[in-house]
């Protein structure tokens, strides 16, 4: 059996005698991200730099509980606010794959500054083994080019420390129940964050739409859990489509747009089921949607794919 104790001394042990100068590490507040830098943080103390990159495209209210949780955790941390870099560069960027280059090419660069400020020597990740077995040495063609905070180049030159390398996500959640870490039961949620539900142009103003939408989905659906309406789906969030459509508001005609509601079934991403969300709470997202955002959206629907043969996020 997996004793998280015995793995969380072990690896302090082991990166104690590793690392001789400073480190850092990509902090997303992702369960992998936040137990590698509190194990990195209790072998090095302060010569650990935990680095939260502020997109602009995180969840509502996310950048305040990440800053919240690693102060708690007593771990040295930054907040970086690069938003306006981000929106810089997906400017007139609609296609999938290329916004997810943008967004990973701009982490990059961030964090390279960071590392350099830092004068760090290491590069602590929290990569775990079906990250490695993932990332495809089978030949099999991409379907979308996965952006982790983990996956940060070799070519940095820093010399690369990974704790959770072995570990799967069961193992890392033991890990963090152990550490007293809140995020241990958390959705996932991906690496460019609200870009791959804002489909067309990447704005602050699209932006707002779906963060707002994917807060009412999130809260609307914890809440009809947590009274036994539904089981709480694996992952659950509202995705912005780029189509406006025909509807009325205060009276008058408007030209809105169009918010879907996705939730899923799976164990690991890799396939999944459409959840079946009851109708009296689909009714409720969209009356909810409608009442606080009716001046943008005035279109709700309900995506019932599967995977395959969709993907979870709609790019
Ligand atoms: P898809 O949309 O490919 O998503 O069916 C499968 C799972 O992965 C998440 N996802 C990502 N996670 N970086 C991540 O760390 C990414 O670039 C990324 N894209 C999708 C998605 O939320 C789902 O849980």
């Amino acid at each position: 059996m997996f004793d998280a104790e015995k793995f969380v001394n072990d690896q302090v042990k082991a990166i104690k005698a590793k690392v001789d100068g400073k480190a850092i590490i990509a902090c997303s507040g992702g369960v992998d991200s936040v137990v590698s830098a509190v194990i990195a943080s209790k072998a090095i103390g302060d010569r650990l730099l935990a680095v939260y990159v502020d997109t602009g495209l995180m969840r509502k209210g996310e950048t305040e509980e990440v800053r919240n949780m690693l102060k708690d955790l007593n771990v040295n941390f930054k907040v970086l606010n690069a938003a306006d870099e981000f929106f810089g560069d997906l400017k007139g960027i609609t296609e999938p794959e290329a916004k997810r280059k943008a967004i990973g090419e701009r982490f990059i660069r961030c964090f390279e500054r960071e590392a350099k400020e830092f004068g760090a020597k290491y590069l602590v990740q929290g990569t775990i083994a079906p990250d490695v077995i993932e990332s495809g040495k089978d030949g099999k063609g991409v379907v979308k080019s996965h952006h982790n905070v983990g996956g940060l180049p070799a070519e940095m030159g820093l010399e690369l420390v990974e704790p959770l390398i072995e570990l799967y996500k069961d193992g890392v959640r033991q890990a963090a129940r152990y550490l007293g870490i809140k995020v241990s039961e958390r959705q996932p949620f991906p690496g460019p964050g609200l870009g791959v539900r804002c489909l067309g142009e990447v704005t602050p103003e699209n932006i707002s739409v779906v963060r707002e939408a994917c807060h009412i989905v999130e809260d609307e659906i914890r809440k009809a859990s947590s009274d036994g309406e539904m089981e709480l789906p694996w992952q659950y969030f509202a995705a912005l489509l780029p189509i406006r459509s025909v509807g009325v508001h205060n009276g008058g005609r408007m030209y809105g747009r169009t918010v879907v509601i996705r939730a899923v079934l799976s164990s690991d991403g890799m396939t999944a089921r459409c959840a079946g969300i009851p109708f009296v709470v689909l009714d409720r997202i969209s009356k909810r949607i409608t009442d606080e955002m009716g001046d943008r959206v005035n279109r709700v629907v309900y995506d019932v794919t599967d995977k395959p043969p969709a993907t979870i996020e709609w790019e």
